[in-house]
C-alpha cells in the first residue's frame, strides 16, 4: 500500500500499479511467445502446413486464466471504488459551489470562503453543485475528481493524512476563464482548524468587503494587487478613469461609487475596454454591495498614492 497526502491517493496508486504490472507481464509473455513461434515455425523448418490437433485442456486453461486475471483487476478496482464513493457517516460536510470562474466553500456554521480548509485526520465530505455550467472539481494530489453539475448534487470525500497546501483545479472546460478556475486546499492540524473555524472574520486584512469578495468568488477573475486576470484588477480602480463600452458606444468615465455598484448589479452595462463581456450576475444583497464597494474604495487611487508616498517617506 502506497502512502499519499490523503487516504484515497494510495488506493488509486496501488490499483493502478497492480493493473500496470499485469499489463507489463502479459506484454512480455505474449511478445516472447510470438517471437518463439516465428522462429520455430518458419518456412525453412516447416515447408508444408500441417493440421493442428485440438487440445481441449490447453483451451480451457487459456480461457480460465485470462478470466481470472481480468476479474482480479476488476476486484481491486471495485473494492477501492466502493470505498471512494461511500463517505463515512461522521464525515464533516462542506458545500462546494462552482461558478464561472471560481470555487466557494460553505461550512455548516455558515462560514464561506474561497480556500478549502480541512483538518488533518478527519473525514470530509464535499457536497457539490454548480450555479451555471458543468465544472469538474479536481485535487490532483489526492487523486479525486468529480463533476459539478447545475441542479444536481454530487459528492466526494477524503481524509487528509498530512498537513500541506494542495492545488484544486477545474478540469472540465467551462468557458473563457476555465484556466483561472483554481483554488487551494489547506490541510491543517485539527486544533488549528478548530481555531480558524470558530473565528468569524477572515484574518487576512480583517475586512468584511474582502471577505465577501472571497466568498462570492470575485477573486477568481479579479485581483486586488494590480495583476490582470480574466477581468480588470481592483487595485487603483476607484476614482480613476476607465474606458468602457455602454450600449455599443465607447466612453471614458470616472470609476465612482455609482459605477462600481452598477458593475456588480448589471455587469454588462459598462464593459471595460480590453475585456470580454462575460461577468455573471451574482446574488449580492444591498448591505453586501455596500461592504464590497466600500472595500474597493480603499483599493483606489488615493490609497495607491498614499502607499507610494508612504514608501517614499520611509526611504
Ligand atoms: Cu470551471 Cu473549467
Amino acid at each position: 500500500m502506497i502512502l499519499g497526502p490523503s487516504n484515497v491517493g494510495g488506493k488509486i496508486e496501488t490499483s493502478f500499479l497492480i493493473i500496470t504490472a499485469a499489463c507489463v507481464v502479459l506484454l512480455i509473455a505474449v511478445t516472447a511467445t510470438m517471437l518463439a513461434f516465428i522462429w520455430r515455425y518458419r518456412r525453412a523448418r516447416s515447408p508444408v502446413a500441417e493440421d493442428v490437433e485440438e487440445k481441449l485442456g490447453l483451451e480451457i486453461v487459456l480461457t480460465v486464466l485470462p478470466t481470472v486475471l481480468v476479474l482480479g483487476m476488476f476486484y481491486f478496482g471495485w473494492v477501492d471504488f466502493d470505498y471512494i464513493r461511500n463517505p463515512p457517516k461522521d464525515a464533516m460536510p462542506i458545500d462546494v459551489i462552482a461558478r464561472q470562474w471560481s470555487w466557494s466553500f460553505k461550512y455548516q456554521n455558515g462560514r464561506q470562503t474561497d480556500t478549502l480548509r480541512v483538518p488533518v485526520g478527519e473525514p470530509v465530505k464535499l457536497i457539490m453543485t454548480s450555479e451555471d455550467v458543468t465544472h469538474s472539481f479536481f485535487i490532483p494530489a489526492y487523486r479525486i475528481k468529480e463533476d459539478c453539475v447545475p441542479g444536481l448534487k454530487t459528492h466526494l470525500w477524503f481524509n487528509a493524512d498530512q498537513t500541506g497546501t494542495f492545488d484544486i483545479f477545474c478540469t472540465e472546460y467551462c468557458g473563457l476563464g476555465h484556466s483561472h478556475m483554481r483554488a487551494k486546499l489547506i490541510a491543517m492540524p485539527a486544533a488549528d482548524f478548530q481555531k480558524w473555524y470558530g473565528t468569524k472574520e477572515e484574518a487576512e486584512g480583517g475586512s468584511k468587503g474582502l471577505e465577501l469578495l472571497q466568498a462570492k468568488g470575485c477573486l477568481g477573475c479579479h485581483t486586488t494587487d494590480g495583476a490582470r486576470k480574466v477581468g480588470p484588477t481592483f487595485r487603483g480602480l476607484y476614482g480613476g478613469k476607465v474606458t468602457v463600452t455602454t450600449n455599443a458606444k465607447e466612453r471614458t468615465i470616472t470609476a465612482d461609487e455609482a459605477y462600481l455598484e452598477r458593475s456588480v448589479r448589471d455587469p454588462g452595462a459598462d464593459v471595460v475596454k480590453g475585456f470580454p463581456n462575460i461577468m455573471p450576475k451574482l446574488p449580492v444583497s444591498d448591505e453586501e454591495l455596500r461592504e464590497i464597494v466600500g472595500y474597493l474604495e480603499t483599493l483606489g487611487q488615493d490609497d495607491d498614492h498614499a502607499r507610494r508616498n508612504g514608501h517614499a517617506a520611509h526611504d
